[in-house]
Formats: structure tokens, C-alpha cells, sequence
């Protein structure tokens, strides 16, 4: 059996992870994840790494199959997930090559699937229940606190904290909505935090957004605004130290069986209609 501890789902410019790995297809309820699964070891710890949007980037934020993408990695016995994903600033002193460690997150997708209990029948013939998941805190506290020390043992002070806006996509902001995102007070912008995160919640999974900011977006700068080439090379110019991050916050997560934190027992216990892998 392939069975892995802990998942790390790769972004934009991030298609790859570890060097000796098996590829294992997995397929779930919902359809397709991404890609295959690439399983390997960090430290002693198994993990499964997959690329958000598929290893030849062929899936556009909103057309990722986000609860597929979950579920596959909790049915290989993935607990625990890292997040790492591109960002625009908001603010002039979050630019390129910052790494934010968010807490809080705002939704401004529009056509996402957010939940697995939806109440309708899955193929399977499993019909959720209505759940109403408790989010007012999105991110792993102990996941957050790992990844922050981590990045700090390795001189790349990160900023602990702060909200992560999530876009529709695939365009990206207008002036004056980024201005406006920023006048929130609002951190960073990104296209694929949710509804990773609360899906991730609502299998009982830790999951941490490591968040690299890869330009600044239109309203935090007077240029012509951000584009994908931009976002690309900034991240393939810090992508070898996100991933040692990554290695070392990997290599100190708690084992599953140890997990102190809310993520997981978030159902309760809640009848919940569909059996998790
Ligand atoms: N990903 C990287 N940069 C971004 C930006 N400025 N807006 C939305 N998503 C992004």
C-alpha cells in the first residue's frame, strides 16, 4: 500500500518536490485530483506532494478540482497539509521574494465547490449531510508556528500573520480592486487559498498556506500591473529556498497520531453522511 503522512500541494512554478518518488493515480468520489500523487521521504516522514495545477499547469485556479485534490491525499493517510502558493503583495513592504505565513483568509471566489456536504448524492450512492464547519480560525495553529520557526532557522524572516485574499482568477485584480483589498488591510492576493483550506478543515486535516509573494500588486505599485511571466520567474528565483523551508517544516510537524490542535477533531463527531478515507 502507498501511504504517506503528510501532503504538499505545489503552486504556480512549483511541479515538482522531492527526487525519488513513486507516482500513484488516485481516484475519489469527486473525480480526478490533479495530477498523480508523488510519494517520497523527507527526514524519515512520508509525504505526498501534488501540483495544484497539474504538472504541465494545464488547470486554471477556478477549474481546479479542489476537493479531489483533499481527498486523495487523506485516502493515501495524509493528516496534515502544506500549502505552498504565489501571491501579490498589498503593501509596499511585502514585496517580491516576502514569505507570508498566513492566519486569517477572506473568500472573493465566485464558482468553487466549498464543501464536501453539500447534501447531494455522490455517485456512490453516499448522500452528506449538512455540516456547518466552525472556520474563524482557518490555518493549523501548530502547522503556522513549524513553518514560521522554520523559515526564521533559515534567515528568511517571515511575516507571522495576516490575511490572505482569495480572487476568482484567472485575471488578476484591477487597480481598484486591489486598492480596495489593500484599504481592508488585507495582506496578500492570491488565486487558489480557498477553498483549499476549509476542505482541508472539513476532512480533519491540518493545513498551513505558506504564502511567497511574487510581485506587488496593481494597487501597491504604479506599473503596469502584475503579469504570469512576472509571478513565474519570481517564484523559479525562490522556489530551491521555499523548498528547503518546506523540508524543515516537514521534518518537525507532529507525528498524526499527536496532533493538539482543533484541525483535528473539527467535525465533533458530527454525523456527517459520508464516510472519510
Ligand atoms: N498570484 C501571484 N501574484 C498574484 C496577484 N498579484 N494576484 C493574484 N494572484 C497572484
Amino acid at each position: 500500500m502507498h501511504r504517506a503522512e503528510i501532503g504538499v500541494i505545489g503552486g504556480s512554478g512549483f511541479y515538482s518536490f522531492l527526487d525519488n518518488v513513486t507516482e500513484v493515480q488516485v481516484d475519489t468520489p469527486y473525480g480526478a485530483p490533479s495530477d498523480s500523487l508523488f510519494l517520497g521521504d523527507i527526514a524519515g516522514r512520508k509525504v505526498a506532494f501534488l501540483p495544484r495545477h497539474g504538472r504541465d499547469h494545464h488547470l486554471p485556479p477556478h477549474r481546479i478540482n479542489y476537493r479531489a485534490n483533499l481527498w486523495a491525499l487523506r485516502s493515501v493517510g495524509v493528516r496534515q497539509v502544506l500549502g505552498p502558493c504565489a501571491v501579490g503583495g498589498l503593501r509596499a513592504e511585502y514585496g517580491p521574494g516576502t514569505l507570508l505565513v498566513p492566519d486569517q483568509l477572506v473568500d472573493r471566489t465566485k464558482s468553487r465547490t466549498q464543501t464536501f456536504f453539500d447534501g447531494v448524492p455522490r455517485p456512490d450512492g453516499a448522500v452528506p449531510d449538512v455540516v456547518h464547519m466552525t472556520f474563524a480560525d482557518p490555518y493549523c495553529p501548530a502547522g503556522r508556528r513549524v513553518a514560521v520557526k522554520a523559515a526564521r532557522s533559515r534567515d528568511w524572516e517571515p511575516v507571522d500573520g495576516g490575511t490572505l485574499v482569495v480572487i476568482e482568477g484567472p485575471r488578476f485584480s484591477t487597480r481598484a480592486e486591489s486598492l480596495w483589498h489593500a484599504a481592508q488591510g488585507w495582506s496578500v492576493v492570491g488565486m487558489t487559498g480557498h477553498p483549499e483550506a476549509v476542505l482541508a478543515r472539513e476532512l480533519e486535516l491540518c493545513y498551513t498556506s505558506l504564502t511567497l509573494v511574487t510581485d506587488l500588486d496593481a494597487g501597491a505599485e504604479a506599473g503596469e500591473g502584475v503579469s504570469h511571466e512576472e509571478v513565474l520567474r519570481v517564484f523559479a528565483s525562490n522556489v530551491d529556498r521555499l523548498r528547503t523551508v518546506l523540508f524543515d517544516t516537514v521534518a518537525e510537524l507532529p507525528v498524526n497520531g499527536e496532533r493538539h490542535c482543533p484541525c483535528a477533531g473539527a467535525l465533533g463527531g458530527a454525523k456527517t453522511g459520508i464516510e472519510l478515507p
